[in-house]
């Protein structure tokens, strides 16, 4: 008797790709997978093959490894890398077969790859993914773009392996036509980069303005994450704040070079408001705040030359700072999600897509990157009213104006201590 079919496939098998095929696997879907280099196949199979995880060596052997119509996932770097593979496929593969790209892909090429795929019988779909390794595995917040037909065939994987929302409802919903899963896991990777960044603000207003340490400033965050900050930034910023330098003294984040890079996602999405001509300035200023903190060699140079007069804040009260930069911060995170979903409502007008906001909220409740308790209001907001802007809708307008003043006092105190506060000082204005 010959093997049963897969009815899953993965190309690629970098770590997120690994993952997300143990994950299918998991879910007693038969899973083939297969790499270029086919150490890494033979690497993942010794360790984790199952019945329902199969290796295959050559791509011939992996496309007859599937059932029909065939799903077969790439999950390789975003660009030329995933033209290259529908390349070598599409010979292989029969008309009705389903390609999705899991990958960062910029939407502009999703929209191309459907419509030439489409052009000759294969569906495509583009699937933003977010969580990490870790959410690869136990969970991701998935978002696919593409023919409403074909998500019902997806939509029994796709569901099984992704994570849960707040009300036991998965983190998967077919997002619209064509590239607008990757647009808006694009907005969804904005919107990380204005909270990681704010959340570097709130570090350096503490340490700088308030002489604290990091370990201080981990406990902050860590009665943040209980309050209506909660969300997964908040919950690893506090070990990775609190780890204590295993080869010295004090905390090894105060020995971390200053200096970050980025993939591209926040700079896309900055870009896309530019082009649209929507407000995006949180996350503008965060692709902005990465790109200073790139340029180190410039920022030691100009602090040779520059002596900024600065405020002590001895005479403060750090508890209600502490208390000030909360509500601040709710405010300036709430700013930065209404923009993006303001993005989000400029690019379905002009691309067509019909985008659910009630629902891209619920979806990235878990398994993203940007789970927050926050996303539970926002999806009640846009269920009391779909067709307003976030910040127009009443019970986000109360809770913006409740914290405005907070936001101020914020502001003022990072002027004074000459603390910059890129993405706060964005929300604020
Ligand atoms: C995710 C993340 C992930 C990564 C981004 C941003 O949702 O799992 O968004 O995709 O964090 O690629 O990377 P950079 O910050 O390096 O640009």
């Amino acid at each position: 008797m010959s093997e049963p079919l897969s009815d899953f496939g993965v190309i690629g098998l970098a770590v997120m790709g690994q993952n997300l095929a143990r994950n299918v696997a998991s879910r007693d879907h038969k899973t083939s997978v297969y790499n270029r280099t086919t150490d890494k196949m033979t690497e993942l199979i010794a360790e984790h093959g199952s019945e329902t995880l199969v290796g295959q060596e050559t791509l011939e052997d992996f496309v007859h490894s599937l059932a029909v119509p065939r799903k077969v996932m790439i999950m390789v770097k975003a660009g030329k890398p995933v033209d290259y593979v529908i390349a070598d496929l599409l010979p292989l593969l029969d008309e009705g077969d389903i390609i999705i790209d899991g990958g960062n892909s910029l939407f502009t090429d999703t929209v191309r790859r459907e419509k030439e795929l489409s052009e000759k019988g294969f569906y495509f779909f583009g699937c933003g993914v977010s969580g990490g390794e870790e959410g690869a595995l136990h969970g991701p917040s998935l978002m696919p773009g593409g023919s409403e037909k074909v998500w019902n065939w997806l939509q029994p994987i796709l569901e099984s392996i992704s994570a849960d929302d707040f009300s036991g409802g998965k983190c998967v919903t077919h997002v619209g036509a064509d590239g607008a899963g990757h647009y808006v896991k694009m907005v969804h990777n904005g919107i990380e980069y204005a909270i990681m960044q704010m959340i570097a603000e709130s570090y350096q207003i503490m340490k700088d303005g308030f002489g604290m340490n990091a370990g201080e400033i981990a406990d902050v965050f860590e009665t943040y994450n209980k309050g209506k900050l909660a969300s997964y930034l908040f919950g690893i910023s506090v070990p990775i704040l609190s780890k204590e330098d295993p080869e010295g003294d004090g905390f090894l984040i105060e020995k971390v070079m200053d200096k970050a890079g980025q993939k591209g996602t926040g700079r896309w999405t900055a870009i896309e408001s530019y082009q649209r001509g929507g407000e995006l300035s949180t996350i503008a200023q965060a692709v902005n705040a990465r790109v200073s903190s790139s340029e180190k060699e410039k920022r030691i140079e100009y602090s040779k030359l520059y002596t900024p007069p600065v405020s002590s804040h001895e005479k403060l009260d750090k508890d209600r700072f502490v208390q000030q930069l909360e509500e601040a911060l709710y405010v300036a995170i709430l700013v930065s999600y209404a923009q993006g979903f303001d993005l989000l409502e400029k690019a379905a007008e002009e691309q067509n897509w019909n985008l659910n906001f009630s629902e891209i909220a619920r979806i990235w409740q878990g398994g993203c990157i940007i789970q927050a308790k926050i996303l539970g209001t926002l999806q009640d907001a846009f269920l009391e009213d779909s067709e307003k802007p976030l910040l127009q809708i009443e019970s986000i307008q109360q809770s913006v104006s409740a914290g405005w003043a907070d936001l101020r006092e914020v502001n003022k105190i990072g002027i004074d201590v000459g603390v910059p506060l890129y993405c706060i000082g964005a929300a604020l204005t």
